[in-house]
């Protein structure tokens, strides 16, 4: 079976060269894969615009197929994200996170086992994630308010009080919307975070495994792709992305690619991973006054 385009950090299945623990197979330049020069045809207008309008829905139809079952719960999030612990003001300060495209949860109900001390507000444009998430024994109203939003779209404030969140984090999710959209995205996050609020951002970097795997008449635009089942993601490079939130109001604190190999021990596979992990805060006006 092959490898998912969609993974987001380990495999489970795949028909990649085995490697030897430590030195991963080397994995095929931009170049290598579209030729010469790196281009490609581009996917037609049409069924650009098509898979804008069905994007809510392809992501819908993959919880219907994969229901909880396709990622992996991110036991990373605490570790590699200090903040999340860190950010307190006082010891006994309750932090209100705001996990944004939540999916079904995997990233939420291990920060929700990790700190008791914290309420998560939790959305996704997924009707049936959203489900999953309040159908998870985990879950439990007085810590954590699972919705429905399309972040470019629904305004946030219906549902989070304006200016109330200590903590968003954007995992994978920023790399599913179409990057004209991306800045909608943000201001609308940036409305429900406090002043001196962070955003966590990990998300596929440029030239990451799951980019060179795309085949001919999978790319819509620069660093922007379509799965086969229609889900689209894009890859980001350190200066776009620091140029996104900047134009978002947002000041950058880190901004870093992360090398990682993902590997399956039961099939011998491993492989390179590019991922790029940042930091923005929203500016606390009073702290220039
Ligand atoms: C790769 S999944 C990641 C889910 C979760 N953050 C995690 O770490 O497991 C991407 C998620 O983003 C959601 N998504 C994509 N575009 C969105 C949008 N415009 N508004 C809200 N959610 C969106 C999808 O429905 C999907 O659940």
């Amino acid at each position: 079976m092959a490898l998912s385009t969609h993974e987001t950090g380990e495999i489970t299945t795949g028909e990649l060269s085995p490697c030897v623990p430590g030195q991963p197979g080397t994995a095929p330049t931009r170049e290598e894969v579209d030729g010469p020069g790196g281009e490609r045809p581009l996917v037609s207008g049409f069924r650009q615009m098509k898979l804008e309008k069905e994007a809510q829905k392809n992501w819908d139809l993959f919880y219907k197929r994969n229901t909880t079952n396709f990622f992996k719960d991110r036991h990373w999030t605490c570790r590699e994200f200090e903040e999340l612990r860190a950010c307190r003001e006082f010891e006994s300060q309750r932090l209100v996170l705001l996990e944004a495209g939540c999916g079904v949860g995997n990233c939420l109900f291990p920060l929700l086992e990790d700190d008791l001390n914290i309420f998560v507000y939790a959305c996704d444009f997924s009707p049936r994630a959203v489900e999953f998430v309040k159908r998870n024994p985990l879950f439990c109203p007085e810590r954590c308010s699972a919705f429905h939003c399309d972040l470019t779209r629904d305004d946030l404030k219906t549902n989070v009080p304006e200016g109330s969140v200590d903590v968003v984090t954007l995992i994978f999710v920023l790399s599913a919307v179409h990057p004209d959209k991306m800045k909608l995205a943000l201001q609308n996050i940036s409305r429900v975070l406090k002043p001196g609020g962070v955003v966590l951002f990990r998300d596929y970097g440029l030239q990451d495994h799951a980019m060179l795997r795309f085949k001919a008449g999978s790319k819509l635009g620069e660093n922007f792709y379509v799965r086969q089942d229609g889900t689209r993601s894009y890859f980001f490079s350190k200066e776009f992305l620091a140029e996104l939130f900047a134009d978002a109001g947002f000041q950058c604190v880190s901004n870093d690619y992360v090398l990682r190999e993902t590997v399956n021990k039961k099939e011998g596979l491993c492989v390179p991973r590019v991922f790029l992990q940042s930091k923005f805060t929203k500016p606390d006006q009073s702290d220039s006054s």
